[in-house]
């Protein structure tokens, strides 16, 4: 989608971390904004932050669980009532939690996989029909590295990511089958400095945190939280690379270039049938 200008965006997790930081740039091309987020206050600074860095920019938001389809279907009434459709729709929102496979609770598959994958699903049944519709309109899934290669102790958090990647190429496939004037691209991350080692500041009481934290689960998380907070590329700069990739309409979105590096050494280890590919190995 080349011209960005006077469209709307809606944008799921849009009150922190990586939606924030599209906001601000999808405001910066002039475009109205739609946020979504479980976090009403992190929304009304997102819309403070846009309206401090481009002021005059129309935006509303709506307190919204991704995880749950009738509630997407609202956000997307929401930008129809509001702007009359919408074109550019992140489905951005994430969670993480981790800890080896058999320690996992029914509850973190649930709660991780219902934001996870389940949000990316609902936000293209909400928003898609609209955008063939209008008969223009472009999908941006965040994925991440951890949707093509794996390390261990994010088992959930893996699965949901491969999920993200592998409805992305299918969406695209499925929209050029109809040749539907919509693009796709799914984003595709290494660890960025955000709230996300915090994710659990959102989990629903129903879905608590009972898993033990075993010695195990406590060095991945240490891991992680370090990870995350020395990336080398800011959610910023992500956000910027992602939009212009929109409208350079590229389908695949590797803000950092060592991943693919990892993805063919994973294709190596698969055609050599012997061990399972280790992202953090050597590390
Ligand atoms: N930060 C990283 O290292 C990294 C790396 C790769 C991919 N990602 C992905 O980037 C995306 C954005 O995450 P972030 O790093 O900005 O983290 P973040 O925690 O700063 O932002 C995530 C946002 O999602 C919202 N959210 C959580 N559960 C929700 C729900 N059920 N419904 C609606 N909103 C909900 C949170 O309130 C928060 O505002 C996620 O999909 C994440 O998996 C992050």
């Amino acid at each position: 989608m080349k011209n960005l200008k006077g469209k709307v965006a809606v944008i799921t997790g849009g009150g922190s971390g990586l939606g924030r930081e599209l906001a601000l740039v999808c405001a910066a091309r002039g475009m109205h904004l739609v946020l979504g987020d479980v976090d009403e206050p992190g929304m009304q600074e997102t819309q403070r932050l846009v309206e401090e860095a481009v002021p005059g920019t129309r935006s509303v938001s709506m307190k919204l669980d991704v995880s749950k389809l009738a509630e997407v279907q609202a956000l997307a009434k929401l930008a129809a009532d509001t702007f009359g459709g919408a074109h550019l729709v992140f489905n951005n929102a994430g969670v993480s939690s981790g800890g080896p496979l058999w320690e996992c609770t029914e509850a973190d598959w649930v709660w991780v996989t219902g934001v996870n994958m389940y949000g990316v699903a609902w936000g293209i049944k909400a928003f898609v029909p609209m955008m063939i519709e209008q008969d223009e309109g472009h999908v941006v899934n965040t994925a991440s590295a951890a949707g093509w290669v794996n390390s261990p102790g994010g088992g959930i958090y893996n699965a949901g990511k491969h999920a993200v990647v592998a409805i992305s190429e299918t969406l695209a496939l499925d929209l050029r089958d109809v040749q539907a004037n919509v693009g796709v691209s799914v984003l595709c991350p290494a660890f960025f400095p955000t709230a996300i080692v915090d994710a659990d500041r959102n989990r629903p009481a129903e879905l608590a945190d009972t898993a033990p934290m075993s010695e195990t689960r406590k060095r991945r998380e240490e891991m992680v939280r370090h990870a995350v907070s020395h990336g080398r590329l800011s959610a910023a700069e992500i956000a910027e690379m992602t939009v212009k990739a929109v409208e350079d309409e590229q389908f695949y979105i590797f803000p950092h270039k060592k991943i693919k590096q990892l993805i063919k050494a994973r294709a190596e280890a698969a055609d050599q049938e012997k061990e399972p590919f280790d992202t953090m190995a050597g590390r």
